[in-house]
């Protein structure tokens, strides 16, 4: 028997139930990991808090594993090639991977790049594609000056690095402590808090073409649209309220062309992590039964870096 996280009502991490189940033998186009590292990322927690149109209960929680494979249903590739018993995986988007072991889709399970760790690995992926796809929604181009709120979290950093890779200057809010973490990873730190607007004015010394947003306050909306003349190319992670209000650009994984664009940029970023251009900060390794710990960490807003659940 397996053992995993799972919401059987709406509501708070603390109503989750951590029970047995039987891991399903993967059919043709199925792949069984045991899990070595089970991803943190808010949206486990916030897509579970209220009841969602479309979803069902329960929901197994957790949508990122690195692991390795324990079984391959008949003729079964993943998505990055052939693969065999005891390969070294990450897998993305699944459901269900806080969990010791699991059964999920292979077209969603890449060979895990051999320079990150487990608990690194099984953080890559949820907050790089969501980057990638906030730079590609704004059509960030090399040369310009972007703005990015929540430069210092997970989505933040891993839009440094990819914008950093492409030539794009990148002027990004992080509270005083975590200045140093965006100037590590190529972006020009700016405090968030009263005087932002001309903070970050001062840094760009030009135009902020485009705004990224990770953060989801009204500070960091309303900055934003102070500075960024065309409203196309405003995005926000966070704050679809008032995306909708403002008409400005919101994303979210559960939207189908979402959806499509970051599951195809998978393997471009497992690429780039291969090759050391991609890293991911860790903070804090739990054991899998601390997965309320580990929400209650994040909710604060300031996690630090990402946090893996080890089985
Ligand atoms: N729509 C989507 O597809 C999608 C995907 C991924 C994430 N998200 C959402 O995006 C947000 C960020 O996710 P994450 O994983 O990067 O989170 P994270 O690692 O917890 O980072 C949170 C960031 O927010 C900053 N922050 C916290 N309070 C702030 C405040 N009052 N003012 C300004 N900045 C503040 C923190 O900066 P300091 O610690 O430096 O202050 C930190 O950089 C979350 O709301 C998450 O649910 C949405």
């Amino acid at each position: 028997m397996a053992r995993h996280w799972i919401a059987t009502r709406w509501g708070a991490p603390e109503t989750w139930e951590f029970g047995e189940f039987e891991v399903p033998a993967p059919a043709r186009g199925e792949v069984t990991i045991r899990v070595r590292a089970a991803g943190v990322n808010p949206a486990d927690a916030k897509h579970v808090a209220h009841p969602r149109p479309g979803a069902g209960l329960p929901v197994p929680i957790g949508y990122e594993v690195s692991g390795e494979i324990t079984a391959l249903g008949p003729g079964t590739r993943i998505g990055s090639g052939e693969a065999r018993i005891g390969d070294e995986v990450v897998a993305f988007r699944v459901r269900g991977g806080y969990a010791t072991e699991i059964t999920v889709p292979a077209d969603k399970v890449f060979a895990k790049p051999s320079t990150l760790s487990h608990a690194e690995a099984a953080n890559l992926l949820l907050a790089g594609t969501t980057a990638a796809e906030m730079l590609a929604v704004t059509g960030a181009a090399p040369g310009e000056t972007i703005l990015l709120h929540g430069a210092s979290g997970a989505v933040g950093v891993s839009v440094l690095q990819q914008a950093r890779l492409r030539g794009i200057r990148v002027i990004g809010t992080a509270g005083e402590a975590r200045a140093d973490v965006v100037r590590g990873f190529g972006g020009i730190p700016v405090r968030h808090g009263v005087g932002l607007i001309a903070r970050i004015r001062s840094a760009a010394g030009g135009p902020v073409v485009a705004a990224l947003d990770a953060v989801g306050t009204d500070e960091a909306i309303d900055t934003s649209l102070e500075l960024v003349a065309d409203r196309r190319r405003i995005v926000t992670i966070a704050a679809p309220a008032r995306a909708a209000s403002d008409g400005f650009l919101a994303i979210a994984g559960s939207q189908p062309d979402s959806a499509r664009f970051r599951d195809e940029v998978r393997a471009e970023l497992i690429a780039l992590a291969q090759n050391g251009d991609l890293v991911v900060p860790v903070a804090l390794s739990l054991p899998l039964e601390a997965a309320l710990d580990a929400q209650r960490i994040i909710a604060t807003g300031h996690p630090g870096g990402k946090i893996a659940l080890i089985p």
